[in-house]
């Protein structure tokens, strides 16, 4: 993991008014919650007290309480209330308080902050520029056994196009792969397909290629975005669930027509177009060994990986950078 970043884990929609949901992310697993106000909270999911999974507990006076023998704590984990020791009881209570990490919720997305507190920045990675209130979406989510760097790479991958996606959008035998152009700019990675088919001519060096209308763009540490037109983009971010699983949560945003009915079936249908695709990539992408993808991982890659071995480097950076 890249430590000091906003890593988009859920849908916000997951986490209802006054109730707790139990997930795994970045090797951890926590209880998600969200109080009467509206706010979350998210704890590792494991009472100090003895042990038991505070996933299966409710949520009560805004805080989490424990199923086991009710100890209550707020959104930050700090414990309130030890039900055993009574209402009158008094005195310092903060060995009981469970860790607690830092979450914010942003386009429908909860975020969560990995890495040390006092580093907390207030960018939570997102597409803004290119998504506004006026595109509706669908979303689509399934489970990879995957390490998400695979998951991420695969959707920079322009090389694997004819042959995974042969029926869909890899279609047309466009084997030979110009580029691709690779741009590092403003903390967005983005690379465009300019695929042919080959006659026999060279392969376009990346500097003769553009980026065309139709690009992919990627934010670390885990959002990526397929921009298909002005009104219609792909966006999926992949929630690390540990060193072997990735969920991705696929959005179809869509503002073809003016009217948000008309759009919201659009991306409905797109989702179902999202699906097909993902599924081709599935297929292939969980059997790569190993799990995870590193920069000095032995591959032998092709000139064709550009926008891969761009990710796999500044990922390096990063990791180095965060590691004291
Ligand atoms: S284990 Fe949670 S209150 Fe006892
Ligand atoms: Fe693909």
């Amino acid at each position: 993991m890249i430590s000091n970043q906003w890593y988009a884990i859920l849908p916000s929609k997951k986490v209802k008014t006054d109730k707790i949901v139990g997930v795994k992310r970045m090797n951890l697993d926590l209880a998600i919650f969200r109080n009467s106000k509206g706010e979350i909270g998210c704890v590792v999911d494991q009472c100090t007290h003895r042990g038991a999974a505070l996933s299966l507990g409710k949520v009560k006076d805004d805080c989490i309480q424990c199923p086991f023998h009710g100890l209550e704590f707020n959104k930050i984990g700090k414990c309130m209330f030890i039900p055993a020791n009574g209402k009158a009881s008094t005195g310092d209570i903060s060995r009981y308080n469970v860790k607690h990490y830092p979450v914010r919720e942003e386009n429908g997305i909860i975020y969560l902050w990995y890495g040390d507190e006092e580093k907390i920045t207030d960018d939570l990675p997102f597409f803004d520029k290119e998504i506004d209130d006026s595109f509706v979406f669908s979303e689509l989510e399934d489970h990879w056994n995957s390490h998400y760097s695979r998951c991420i790479e695969n959707q920079l991958d322009v090389v694997h196009l004819p042959f995974v996606h042969q029926s869909t959008i890899g279609r047309g035998n466009k084997t030979l792969v110009n580029g691709p152009k690779v741009v590092w700019e403003d903390g967005i990675l983005t690379t465009s397909a300019n695929n042919e088919l080959d006659q026999g001519q060279k392969p376009k060096s990346p500097e003769e290629c553009v980026i065309k209308d139709t690009h992919l763009s990627f934010r670390f540490p885990n959002i990526w975005m397929n921009h298909i037109s002005e009104n219609i983009k792909v966006i999926i971010y992949f929630a690390p669930v540990d060193d072997e699983n990735t969920v991705l949560y696929i959005r179809f945003y869509c503002k073809l027509t003016s009217l948000r009915p008309i759009n919201s079936l659009i991306a409905y249908i797109g989702k179902f177009a999202n699906k097909t695709v993902e599924r081709q990539d599935k297929r292939v992408v969980i059997t790569q060994k190993p799990k995870a993808s590193s920069l000095r991982s032995g591959e032998k890659l092709v000139p064709g990986d550009g926008p891969i071995i761009k990710y796999r480097k500044i990922r390096e950076e990063l990791i180095n950078s965060t590691v004291k």
